[in-house]
C-alpha cells in the first residue's frame, strides 16, 4: 500500500500534454498521486497487473487518459472496482470521437465516468476525482469548495466591455 490515492494512468506517451491538466489540478489540491503509462494495446499484461493491485496499492480513484480505440479505461474498469474516470484524447483524423465512443459506450455492468474530450475532460476528470474523495477527505472537501468559489467570483467580477 502507497499513500497514494489518484493513480493517473495513459495509453502513450503522446497523451501527456492533456492529462498533465489533470495532474496540475491534482497538484495544487495536494491529493498524493501516481502517474504512468499503460497502454491496453502496448503492455496489455501491465495493465492487468496494476488493475489487479489497484486497491492493495490504495488507490481511490484511477483516470485513465486513451486515444483511438480507446480500450484503457473500460479494461481497467472491468479488473477493478475502484471508480474509473476516462479522458478521451484527440490524436488523429476522427477528432476523438474514436476515444469518446470507445470509452462512454460501455456494456451494462462495467461503468467508466466519461469526461469531455481533451483537456476539459482532463481537468474535470481531476474535479470529480477530488469530490469522489471530498466526501471522506475534509481537506479535499474545503479545496474543492474553494476552487468552485473562486472560479464563480472569476466570473461575478468580469466586466462586460463598452460598447464605444
Ligand atoms: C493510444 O494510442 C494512446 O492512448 C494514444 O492516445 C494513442 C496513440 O499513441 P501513440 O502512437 O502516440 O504512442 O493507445
Amino acid at each position: 500500500m502507497n499513500n497514494k490515492l489518484v493513480a493517473v494512468v495513459y495509453g502513450s506517451l503522446s497523451d501527456w500534454e492533456i492529462m498533465k491538466n489533470a495532474v496540475d489540478i491534482l497538484e495544487s489540491f495536494d491529493i498524493p498521486y501516481h502517474t504512468q503509462v499503460i497502454s491496453a494495446h502496448r503492455t496489455p499484461h501491465l495493465l492487468y497487473e496494476f488493475a489487479q493491485s489497484c486497491k492493495n496499492n490504495g488507490y481511490e480513484v484511477v483516470i485513465a487518459g486513451a486515444g483511438g480505440a480507446a480500450h484503457l479505461p473500460g479494461m481497467l474498469a472491468a479488473l477493478t472496482s475502484i471508480p474509473v474516470l476516462g479522458v478521451p484524447i484527440a490524436n488523429n483524423s476522427l477528432n476523438g470521437m474514436d476515444s469518446l465512443l470507445s470509452i462512454a459506450q460501455m456494456p451494462a455492468g462495467i461503468p467508466v465516468a466519461t469526461l469531455a474530450i481533451g483537456k476539459a475532460g482532463a481537468k474535470n476528470a481531476a474535479l470529480l476525482a477530488s469530490a469522489i474523495l471530498a466526501n471522506k477527505y475534509p481537506n479535499i472537501d474545503l479545496k474543492l469548495n474553494d476552487y468552485r468559489q473562486n472560479q464563480t467570483n472569476t466570473v461575478l467580477s468580469n466586466l462586460i466591455p463598452e460598447v464605444t
